[in-house]
């Protein structure tokens, strides 16, 4: 590539360019090295330790499996050795997932996965207190902080990665292709990030193992249904503050998440619409006792729209065409595509922001709508995201996922977590709930393990 003075740059000199870029570092002591370390980190603000680590701590309290899986790590350390790079949303709970690979023994590096999802005070928090390299600002500017932060967290020059949504993993095979021989496998937390990996080893173009954490039961099944459920709708109301009681609220996409978000709306009075493009799911909805139809039709109807399909321009011109005056857009999909603000900012003469995460959007004829968070995740652009409680099943998989890999050889390919990493993230959390559950008796094992007993 020329830089701007015509010299060729090699990758070295940009590599230091981007360490150049890179504000701060910090001397921290580290085992085995008495002078200490220099950390290299880029935050808001150091000085928003103290309310970072009170999140964190509070976070803590509802991470009970991730807890134990961390006294179990700092005895066996079965990370030792081992460099761990992190896209994920810089939270609370991925503060102690941090502290959980590291008490295992791995060096790490964390960077966000999202431009507005960051805490800055408990990025600051990680590095000032639990000493973990945070390359994240909330609100950095999504074409070259964004990928400066994920360089700088590949810098580690990683065995194991840990994305959500597949940028970290898309940067590394497009740009930091240097690094992949020295790569055991990754792990991906979200649904979007696990369609993009597919798409990239049907093309031939995955270079490394990957294990697909969304799908394992004890991901999706809560993170996406609870989780995404709860925290989408407390986006909602903690950007506008409006009443869901007797609103027809229109959720697009009837996967795990937009279950949640309906039946949570649901719950609080809101009538619910489903737009969907799959007849099962279309189906279900129905049978659920919600109204289906088409997006087209429920454009005209909807108070509050809430996309979670994935898919991208879901909202589009011709919806924003109908809606009613005052309408309330909102995402809660992985990527701020799903709502089609070009076409939206096309119709408005004026766009402002009228509380901290809406936008009035003044159409030309007059129509005011409102879009939330920018149209990314609303529950975490304008709420915490996912409570502490789900993220314990979600990150329990992640770490014990971490250690799987370190001794066990995968395929070149997206597999599933392990049965056996499942099983005991649920058995934990029963555990830590106080729940026992029956089992099976030997004649009940001999019956359903026989296909000769019938009638
Ligand atoms: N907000 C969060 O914190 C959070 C958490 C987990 C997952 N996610 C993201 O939410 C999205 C959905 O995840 P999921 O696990 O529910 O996925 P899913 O694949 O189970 O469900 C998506 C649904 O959307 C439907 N769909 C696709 N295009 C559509 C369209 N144009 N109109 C209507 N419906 C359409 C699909 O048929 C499918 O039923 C993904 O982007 C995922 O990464 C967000």
């Amino acid at each position: 590539m020329a830089g701007r003075t015509g010299e060729v740059e090699t990758d070295a000199l940009q590599t230091e360019k981007r360490r150049a870029r890179i504000r701060r570092s910090v001397l921290v002591p580290r085992e085995g090295e008495p002078e200490g370390t220099i950390m290299d980190f880029d935050i808001a603000d150091p000085e928003l330790s103290t309310a970072g680590k009170h999140r964190i701590l509070w976070a803590e309290r509802n991470m009970p499996v991730l807890a134990l899986i961390r006294d179990r790590f700092a005895e066996e350390r079965p990370l030792a050795g081992e460099r761990i790079a992190c896209c994920l949303h810089v939270t609370s709970e991925t503060a102690n997932l941090m502290r959980t690979l590291q008490a295992g023994g791995a060096e790490v590096r964390l960077c966000a996965s999202n431009p507005l999802s960051t805490q800055d005070d408990t990025a600051a928090s990680l590095v000032v207190d639990f000493g973990v390299p945070v390359f994240a600002r909330h609100g950095e500017d999504t074409e070259t902080t964004y990928y400066e932060h994920i360089n700088a967290a590949l810098d580690l020059c990683p065995t194991i990665t840990i994305d959500d949504g597949a940028d970290l993993v898309s940067t590394l095979h497009s740009k930091r292709q240097e690094l992949i021989p020295g790569l055991k496998a990754g792990m991906e937390e979200t649904t979007t990030g696990v369609i993009r990996l597919r798409a990239m080893a049907a093309d031939g173009a995955l270079r490394y193992p990957m294990i697909a954490v969304n799908d394992a039961y004890t991901k999706h099944l809560f993170d996406n249904y609870y989780g995404t459920g709860q925290s989408t709708i407390d986006g909602l109301l903690r950007a506008t503050n409006v009443l869901l009681a007797g609103r027809q609220v229109v959720v697009c996409g009837y996967g795990n998440c937009g279950r949640g978000v309906a039946q949570r709306a649901r719950g609080m009075g809101a009538l619910v619409i489903v737009c969907e493009v799959d007849p099962l799911r279309a189906l279900q909805a129905a049978m659920d006792g919600y109204r289906v139809m088409p997006l087209a039709r429920a454009a005209a109807i909807g108070d509050v729209f809430v996309t979670v399909t994935g898919d991208r321009s879901v909202l589009d011109a011709a919806h924003f065409e109908v809606m009613k005056d005052g309408a309330i857009l909102a995402n809660s999909g992985h990527f701020d595509v799903e709502i089609n603000l070009k076409a939206l900012q096309q119709m408005a003469a004026e766009v402002h922001r009228t509380r901290p995460a809406v936008e009035e959007y003044h159409l030309r004829d007059g129509r005011k709508l409102y879009v939330l968070g920018e149209g990314r995740l609303v529950n975490l652009a304008a709420a915490e995201g996912h409570p502490a409680s789900v993220m314990d099943m979600s990150f329990a998989n992640q770490a014990l996922c971490s250690e799987y890999v370190v001794s066990h050889e995968l395929p070149l390919d997206v597999t599933k977590v392990p049965d056996e990493i499942d099983e005991q993230v649920a058995a934990l959390k029963l555990q830590a709930m106080g729940i026992e559950i029956d089992e099976l008796t030997a004649e009940q094992k001999q019956y359903l393990g026989s296909w000769k007993m019938g009638t």
